[in-house]
């Protein structure tokens, strides 16, 4: 049986002038989620939206969020997104802080919890929060902007990851998530792949988001 896997729409490379039309537009191309890349401009050298934006936002479109936070304090604003309408939320491990209790605190909140993982990052990091986290967000760019090429080093972790962490957890894939490239990282194991700027940047989004999807 073919898995399932969804395709995230990250709206961070769409026209950020118009953020409620690139939201509607990947829903009208039918995307499955909305992938928001929140950044502070401490923990990677970019400055998104934050809050405010997301709760404007959530009126407009009834797909499910997955907030991917790249800030240096998710243990404070982890809880706010899923508060503000956020259905996962993704923080990343490189973060020096105790992140149990943010995992926590997010599935208390109602969302599912995720750790987020840089190139860099060994997958047996992950495996220390086996029992606290619902997905794990696996970086096949180094977080901070779209348009990157995509990493293959880094999509070789998605095995070791999915072996750390147990059947369960779903495994996102973000950054440079291509026609050419999406086939691989889902046989290696994405269950959900998050796509900008080759939906964004594409003449038709819905052949762009077809083209992403496996093969029947
Ligand atoms: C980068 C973000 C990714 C990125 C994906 O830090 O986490 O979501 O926007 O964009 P593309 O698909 O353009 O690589
Ligand atoms: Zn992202």
């Amino acid at each position: 049986m073919t898995r399932v896997v969804q395709i995230a729409a990250s709206i961070l490379n769409s026209d950020l002038g118009a953020l409620r039309e690139s939201v509607q537009a990947a829903e009208k191309a039918g995307v499955d989620r909305i992938h928001l890349d929140i950044m502070d401009g401490h923990f990677v050298p970019n400055l998104t939206f934050g809050i405010a934006t997301v709760e404007a936002l959530r009126g407009a479109t009834s797909l499910p969020f997955d907030a991917h936070l790249m800030v240096s304090n998710p243990s404070r604003w982890a809880p706010r997104y899923a508060a503000a309408g956020c259905q996962t939320i993704a923080i990343h491990i490189e973060v020096p802080e105790r992140h149990q209790g943010t995992l926590d605190a997010i599935r208390t909140s109602g969302a599912k919890a995720g750790l987020a993982a840089d190139p860099g990052t060994p997958a047996s990091a992950l495996a220390a929060f086996k029992e606290h986290l619902d997905f794990a967000l696996v970086m096949t760019v180094k977080s901070g902007f779209g348009g990157q090429p995509y990493l293959p080093e880094a999509a070789a972790r998605i095995g070791a990851i999915r072996s750390a962490l147990g059947e369960a957890p779903l495994i996102h894939v973000d950054g440079g998530i291509r026609t050419n490239t999406a086939a691989d990282a889902v046989a290696k194991g994405a269950d959900v792949l998050v796509a900008g700027t080759a939906l964004f940047g594409a003449a038709e989004m819905r052949a762009a988001v077809e083209g992403l999807r496996p093969k029947r």
